[in-house]
């Protein structure tokens, strides 16, 4: 399909309630989803989000929850469903890796690369983290603990299967070379690359022993074995889209992804053993693969884990829908870590939104009302810098987004907003009314309403709501004058 753009956030386990960090990479996708879908049309964008399902935390969390596994993805997944709903994501395929659909591919590529010899059967003996689900290398796993969650590490030996990734480092190392653009932001390019250059890739163990493990998709030509949970969970963005034909071609109207969102603790997975994968199977490379960082809170990774996580839904309750998703990608620059706390969106809060978008917002109303009861005068401005601005504004908006630089995308809005509160401060309206300027008046107030306007205009993909309520205080000839949008947060000393 030419001029569609696919893009999807990782699949979230579903041992835990989501929090903050799941709702950034989601709301991410959401704003690009829609911002794509406003260039190329509704069809033209297919959103994939979801949950990965299988594996040992979750058979563990099942366990401790009484219930069989089966029940508990069903009953667990829903919680993202719902939160989704309730932050306003608008997703085109929500896909669980318990579907029908997915196993048959899963099987499907299992079988192919066990066919040609990718996948074969061997011993493992290696040092395995079961809450993290990876295996480590004594030179990672020092002191004997996992280097991701500092518990310790189990040795463990048993008959596998495993995935050649040996075969194609060196092919990987070309790609990349040829391909800067791959991966972002560059960081997360030159790390992989170093990465590469510095380590010599072992095969991939990709099953486990059912015995160990029951909870996952049997391998096709062993059955007494299941899938590791991240072979399983990556084919999902295939699996979702499309499925071999009979001759083993991979088949998609909408392959290859334009962009995998993620965050920065998966990169790996997806810079080297996905595109591996891909390779193996000749399937198409997604087109770019972005790692942002993570919200920290004081300065430790949030995490169910470390048991500091943020429930994205008191904090809309607190501060409202959009003033949540605003923050998120206002605060800091997609790429960087963040440092998350109710200060820092209360500051956002009666900062950008209540001094700067409602007030000026609310101004203007005000003045719409008092100087011309209500009608929007019905003029076009003479020439103004701002008037440029105006013009410029969609354009340099595309590019921050293009580039997945949200925050830049929206202080292009803000600067407009901060011009427009300027210029109200130095004409000095009441005066112009005094003195009875009409046509300067007019002039004054109806520029003001093209910059509202044209800032719900781009308001929209971020904050679908908000744009919303603006657009319907300003639509037609005469305003609908509503409460303020952002009342001021009061802080008790
Ligand atoms: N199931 C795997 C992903 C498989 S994708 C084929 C997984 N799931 S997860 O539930 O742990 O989600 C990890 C992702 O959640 C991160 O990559 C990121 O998108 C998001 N985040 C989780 N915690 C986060 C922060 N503290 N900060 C930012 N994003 C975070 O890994």
């Amino acid at each position: 399909m030419p001029d569609k753009f696919y893009i999807t956030t990782p699949i979230y386990y579903v041992n835990a309630s989501p929090h903050i960090g799941h709702s950034y990479t989601t709301i991410a996708a959401d704003v690009l989803s829609r911002f794509k879908r406003k260039a190329l049309g509704q069809e033209r964008v297919y959103f994939l989000t979801g949950t990965d399902e299988h594996g040992q935390k979750i058979q563990k969390a099942a366990e401790a929850a009484g219930l069989l596994a089966q029940e508990f993805v069903d009953r667990t997944s829903q919680q993202f469903v719902q939160l989704w709903r309730s932050l306003n994501v608008s997703y085109d395929d929500f896909i669980r890796t318990t579907q029908p659909r997915h196993i048959k591919v899963v099987q499907q590529a299992l079988e192919i690369l066990y066919r040609q010899g990718d996948v074969y059967e061997g011993k493992y003996e290696g040092l395995y983290c079961t809450p993290c689900e990876t295996f480590w290398l004594e030179s990672q796993a020092l002191g004997g603990l996992c280097p991701d969650c500092k518990r310790p590490v189990e040795r463990i030996v048993e008959t596998n299967y495993f995935f050649k990734l040996s075969n194609y480092q060196d092919w990987l190392m070309g790609y990349l070379n040829q391909h800067p653009d791959f991966i972002k932001p560059a960081s997360r390019y030159e790390e992989t690359l170093k990465f590469l250059e510095l380590n010599k890739l072992n095969d991939l163990c990709i099953s486990r022993p059912k015995e160990r493990l029951s909870w996952g998709i049997p391998l096709p030509f062993a059955p007494a074995h299941v899938t590791y949970v991240w072979f399983d969970a990556l084919i999902n963005y295939i699996s979702a889209v499309g499925e071999f034909d009979a001759q083993g071609k991979y088949r998609s109207d909408w392959w290859p992804a334009d962009l995998h969102l993620m965050a920065k603790d998966i990169l790996r997975q997806h810079t080297v053993y996905w595109p591996i994968m891909l390779k193996a199977l000749q399937i198409e490379l997604p087109k770019k693969v972005f790692a942002h960082g993570w919200w920290m809170i004081n300065e430790d990774k949030m995490s169910k884990s470390r048991g500091n996580v943020v429930n994205p839904l008191e904090m809309i309750e607190r501060f409202g829908l959009d003033a949540y998703r605003y923050f998120l990608l206002r605060d800091v620059p997609f790429g960087l870590d963040g440092n998350f706390s109710q200060a820092g969106i209360i500051k956002r809060y009666n900062g950008d939104l209540a001094n700067d978008l409602g007030n000026l917002i609310y101004r203007t109303l005000t003045m719409v009302e008092k100087y011309f009861q209500g009608n929007i005068p019905a003029v076009t401005p003479g020439s103004h810098p701002i008037q440029d601005k105006i013009k410029k504004l969609p354009a340099g908006v595309a590019v921050a987004l293009d580039e997945q630089n949200f925050s830049q995308a929206l202080e292009f809005l803000w600067e407009l907003i901060g011009l427009a509160n300027k210029h109200v401060e130095e004409t000095k309206p009441w005066n112009l009314a005094k003195e009875n300027k009409q046509d300067e008046l007019k002039n004054f107030i109806r520029l003001l309403v093209d910059v509202i306007r044209a800032v719900a205009d781009q308001l929209e993909i971020f904050m679908p709501d908000t744009a919303r309520a603006i657009k319907d205080q300003f639509e037609g000839s005469s305003i609908k004058k509503g409460n303020p949008l952002f009342p001021r947060i009061e802080i008790e000393k």
